[in-house]
């Protein structure tokens, strides 16, 4: 099949960046990502490039390039669908949060909303990509939907996940470790898989564009989540060894990713992985599990999402701890909202739970990160603090004490301790002179992060890690 144009339904930070880079790579495809919110299509068609919805370093050049030229943002689902020779679903897949697997299993209102869309609108044969992250056996739910109609169209439905890690978008994209686009072994479904790797073939080198049935690309996208959560939990884990043992976390770590059999990636301690995946990927894979039987599997990786909840709260404990049982007129300056550094995406950011934590002991928290605006800020805290079924006069006093800080250095004003959650770079190189000058007192330093160079930090310091 000759592609001319493709479409990508959900514009958020899947099908911008991986539309962008389709469309730089391929200008002679036409692209068109469209969205049901028409303030985010807006937002993408911002003149101001700094506007646009997702902060990824190098995506605003590609966008200026790109833009108006062969890429193009919508609402106009209805005509992107009627026009495209390939559609793919980059619409989120959240845990469910009611109904049967509530809080386990992945929403797929989403996909199953779009599907009908495609069999509505769609007026000739059609290939649809799963790219956003899907329980394995989606494609057949998929299919289902896509042909109960009696319109003589015919739906090709291949899985193509998406690997690509925020703040380092842009780079995955163009160099992807693999591409992996899974199929039917029946010829139609053959003939879809070529016309998709013959768009990536424009900038991935052959050997990284792996093929495979459907099912395993399916299952792949969830099993990669969770060996990189994995990974984390595990290290992690040690670092609660290490408090207990004197052990250093960093060197353990360093000796441990030594071994090439291990590998040294994924192994940075932190305050507990955030983000808008692992942990619902996770989770829909011990669901899964559990659907086929397999407690024992089951219960392995749900173990990964359950020492990421403790690293967090233990973090919380730390700082609670040295700063005495009751934190009333303690004030705490929290170094950034982001899940990591360069996005400006907070969706299960460890600094939410922490921050929970923290005022429900009664703080006062100043927060500052560099890309994550005030009112998401707010939003997250509001969000959680309604999970946790507070009324409207809680949920108002807890936020009260709660200071968004837009220059960093406004945040050390009399706090009595600093805490980081994002590695963000400029909080590597904090000036502590500075900050000892704008602080009353010495405020204990909690390093969620381990990024705190220890030979760089005066003496009067009391620097406590993860
Ligand atoms: P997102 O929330 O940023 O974007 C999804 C977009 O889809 C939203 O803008 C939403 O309005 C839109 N949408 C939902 N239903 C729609 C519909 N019926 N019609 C039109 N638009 C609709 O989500 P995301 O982070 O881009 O993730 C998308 C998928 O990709 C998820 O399954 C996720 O697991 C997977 N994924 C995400 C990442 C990542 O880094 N965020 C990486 C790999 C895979
Ligand atoms: C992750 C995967 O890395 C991507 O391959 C995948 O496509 C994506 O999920 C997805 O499916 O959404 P992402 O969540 O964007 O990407 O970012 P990561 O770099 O994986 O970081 C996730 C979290 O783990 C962050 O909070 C990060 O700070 C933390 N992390 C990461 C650690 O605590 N230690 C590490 O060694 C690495």
């Amino acid at each position: 099949m000759k592609i001319n144009t493709i479409c990508c339904i959900g514009a958020g930070y899947v099908g911008g960046p991986t539309m962008s880079v389709i469309a730089l790579k391929c200008p002679k495809i036409k692209v068109i990502v469209v969205d049901k919110s028409k303030e985010k299509i807006k937002a993408w068609n911002n003149r101001d490039l700094n506007k646009i919805p997702v902060y990824e370093p190098g995506l605003k050049e590609i966008i200026k390039k790109v833009r108006n030229k062969n890429l193009f943002f919508s609402t106009d689902i209805k005509s992107a669908i009627e026009d495209s020779e390939i559609i793919f679903l980059a619409v989120n897949t959240p845990s469910k949060t009611s109904g049967k697997g509530k809080n386990m299993a992945a929403d797929l209102s989403n996909i199953e909303k779009s599907a009908r869309e495609i069999r509505k609108y769609a007026n000739n044969d059609k290939i649809v990509v799963e790219k956003s992250t899907l329980p394995v056996r989606t494609a057949e739910r998929l299919k289902e939907i896509l042909t109960s109609s009696n319109k003589k169209v015919h739906f090709e439905v291949l899985s193509n996940p998406e690997f690509l890690a925020e703040g380092t978008a842009i780079k995955d994209l163009f160099k992807s470790d693999r591409v992996l686009v899974g199929g039917d072994e029946t010829s139609s479904g053959k003939k879809a898989i070529k016309s998709l790797v013959k768009i990536y073939e424009n900038w991935i080198p052959k050997n990284k564009i792996l093929t495979s049935n459907v099912w395993s690309a399916e299952l792949s996208k969830l099993a990669s989540n969770a060996m990189l959560a994995q990974r984390i939990s595990s290290i992690n884990s040690l670092s609660a060894f290490c408090q207990k043992t004197e052990a250093n976390i960093l060197e353990v770590s360093n000796a441990i990713g030594a071994d090439s059999r291990i590998g040294n990636k994924f192994l940075q301690p932190s305050v507990g992985f955030g983000g808008s995946c692992f942990q619902k990927d996770i989770l829909n894979l011990v669901y899964l599990s559990k659907f086929y039987g397999l407690e024992e599997v089951a219960e392995y990786w749900h173990q990964v999402v359950k020492i990421n909840d403790y690293q967090r709260e233990r973090f919380a404990k730390l700082i609670i701890s040295n700063l005495g049982a009751q934190l009333d007129k303690k004030r705490i300056a929290l170094l950034g909202w982001a899940f990591k550094k360069d996005t400006n995406d907070s969706r299960e950011s460890a600094s939410i739970y922490v921050s929970e934590i923290l005022l429900n002991h009664g703080a006062d928290i100043n927060v500052y990160d560099p890309q994550v605006p005030s009112e998401q800020i707010l939003n997250d805290l509001e969000n959680r603090l309604l999970v946790n079924n507070l009324n409207k006069k809680e949920i108002d006093e807890i936020l009260s004490r709660v200071t968004i800080i837009k220059d960093l250095y406004d945040c050390f004003n009399k706090v009595d301790a600093i805490a980081i959650l994002t590695e963000w770079d400029m909080f590597r190189d904090l000036n502590w002179r500075k900050i000892k000058k704008t602080s009353t007192k010495t405020p204990y330093i909690f390093d969620g992060r381990l990024i705190v160079s220890k030979k760089k930090l005066p003496k009067e310091f009391n620097l406590i890690t993860i």
